[in-house]
């Protein structure tokens, strides 16, 4: 039997924990270094931040798995068991750069089910927090349902290269919306893009391509708000892969998908 209340007091904890260290990182001198590409970065205080939360994890559930960007735990074929989904530093570029506007990203998920859902918002001392069927809370305040708005009075987060030419999407599909909201925003980390929709500071949020870590903790999230993930074709969102994302109120994201991007809500997804 798993103990979730113990589970998530934990990871509570640790959560804090990890951000007073990465608090404390910004006295010292980060060694940076690119990935993917020379815009792709990742620091010591990323890896240093996902072994911080791998040794926790091990020494206290062993059987728990674990999904790191960081590549530090397993690599997973399915969504049996606990897994916890972590991205250590979303948001590696402002981390860098500005030193603000960067998160720590944890979902748990049971069987690909999301139970618990943690996103550290570590410079604002901001932290989003649910667990399923409990509600979502804000440094322990509840966050009400998301509101209907019409697409006119809301604001939607988006990074530009969505609306210049590029390799996923048309970028007239997305002119029109971009249009007709009230404003645009993009903050670079997709958790805290996630938390904003979550507490009513974005009333949706597009991106094209998201890994796991990038919204395992929204999700969970986002449904105790009452607000709906699925990718922009109106699909189911798969756990393990990368997907594009629409996360928006109810009434927004079927706004967006039938007047848009001119897709339905795929049938069988849980509304
Ligand atoms: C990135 C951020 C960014 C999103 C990228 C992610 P990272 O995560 O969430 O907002 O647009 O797709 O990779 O690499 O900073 O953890
Ligand atoms: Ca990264
Ligand atoms: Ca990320
Ligand atoms: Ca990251």
């Amino acid at each position: 039997m798993n103990n979730w209340a113990e589970i998530d007091k934990s990871a509570k904890e640790w959560v804090k924990e990890a951000g007073e260290r990465i608090r404390s990182s910004f006295n010292t001198t980060l060694s940076i270094q690119t990935k993917s590409n020379p815009n792709d970065l990742v620091t010591n205080m990323d890896k240093e931040t996902e072994q911080f939360f791998l040794e926790k994890i091990r020494n206290t559930y062993p059987d728990h798995f674990i999904l790191g960007e960081e590549g530090q735990g397993h690599e997973l074929a399915s969504t049996d068991g606990i897994i916890w989904i972590i991205d250590p530093i979303d948001g590696t570029m402002n981390f860098v750069h500005q030193q603000r506007n960067f998160a720590i990203s944890i979902g748990i998920y049971e069987n690909g089910i999301g139970k618990i859902g943690l996103i550290y918002d570590v410079v604002h001392n901001e932290l989003y927090h649910a667990v399923k069927g409990e509600g979502a809370y804000m440094n322990g305040i509840k966050l009400p349902d998301l509101k209907d708005v019409p697409i006119s009075e809301s604001i939607l987060s988006l990074n530009a290269t969505w609306v210049t030419e590029n390799k996923r999407i048309d970028p007239n599909i997305l002119a029109p919306l971009v249009r007709d909201v009230r404003g645009t925003r993009s903050y670079g980390s997709a958790a805290i893009e996630f938390a904003y929709v979550a507490a009513g500071r974005l009333d949706g949020y597009i991106t094209l391509r998201l890994a796991p870590w990038d919204f395992a903790a929204g999700l969970v999230i986002i449904e105790e708000v009452g607000g709906l993930t699925t990718t922009l074709d109106g699909e189911k969102i798969n756990l393990l892969d990368k997907n594009s994302i629409l996360v928006a109120s109810k009434s927004i994201h079927r706004a967006i998908l039938s007047d848009y991007v001119k897709k339905q809500l795929k049938e069988d997804y849980d509304r």
